[in-house]
């Protein structure tokens, strides 16, 4: 747990990865600002929390949207944490990719994150102390045919996590990643239906991963027993062979 962590604002805290942030954070007695767009699934998380003892709000907001995006760090306020989960993943070949694909990739994975930080890391750094986790994934650093749009958002996701730390870790301010390999979520699900399961063969645990287990790296880079690890990425991903032979 963190000694002066408060409020942590979550993105994309609907589902998957982010909810499971979002309960874990709240046990360890931090009010979560849960951001999404489904106002019935935020509802319901609301409540959870409350219900386990915890505090949290919901916002929703639509992170393909720069204004939105804006008006979500002001309605969130000073935050202490921020963890930016919120993403979206098309999985299609380059060919098959869209302008408008490949700009929402941008737009949700990339930009967001990159004008909350604008908007909310300047406070923290006053403050003197904060920490910021960026939900990035293995697709970052493992080069794979389809899904090149996504990889590439990605990509620069891990880039701006290690210059985040350089521009504000010498005020305090902790910024990291977690790069989960597949992990069983709404998202995953909706697009694999049972296949879901085969994502996760290929790598040394053989089998996908679970919310949870990413939401636990995230707890422990908030947490004050990372307090000496800043521009970090962790890899989440049971072991890929192609990443342990880099
Ligand atoms: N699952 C995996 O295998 C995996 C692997 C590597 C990395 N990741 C990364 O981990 C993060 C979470 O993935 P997940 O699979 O847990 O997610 P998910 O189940 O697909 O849920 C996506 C979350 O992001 C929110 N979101 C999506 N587009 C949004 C938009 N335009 N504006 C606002 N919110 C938006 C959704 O909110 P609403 O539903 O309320 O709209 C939802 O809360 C993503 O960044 C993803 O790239 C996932």
């Amino acid at each position: 747990m963190s000694t002066t962590h408060r409020t942590a604002l979550v993105t994309g805290a609907t589902a998957g990865i982010g909810r499971a942030v979002a309960l874990a954070l709240a046990e360890d007695g931090i009010e979560v600002i849960a951001q999404g767009r489904d106002r019935e699934r935020g509802a319901q998380l609301v409540k959870e929390i409350g219900a386990l003892g915890g505090r949290a709000r919901f916002e929703t907001a639509d992170l393909s949207d720069a204004a939105e995006v804006s008006a979500l760090a002001a309605t969130a306020g000073p935050v202490d944490v921020l963890v930016n989960n919120a993403g979206v993943y098309e999985l299609t070949s380059t060919p098959d990719t869209s302008a408008a694909s490949f700009d929402r990739h941008f737009a949700v994975n990339t930009r967001a994150p990159f004008l909350l930080v604008g908007a909310l890391g300047p406070g923290m750094a006053e403050r003197g102390h904060g920490a910021i986790v960026n939900i990035t994934s293995s697709g970052a650093t493992s080069p794979a045919p389809i899904g090149t749009a996504y990889s590439a958002s990605k990509a620069a996701l891990e880039l701006l996590t290690r210059s985040w730390a350089t521009e504000f870790g010498p005020r305090g301010v902790r910024v990291t990643g977690v790069s989960p390999g597949p992990v069983r979520s709404a998202g995953t699900t909706a697009m694999l239906g049972e296949n879901v399961e085969a994502l996760g063969r290929v790598n040394l645990r053989q089998r996908i991963g679970e919310p949870e287990e990413i939401a636990a790296v995230v707890r422990f880079l908030l947490s004050d027993a990372a307090s000496y690890i800043n521009g970090t990425i962790v890899l989440a991903n049971g072991g890929e062979p192609s990443a342990l032979a880099a």
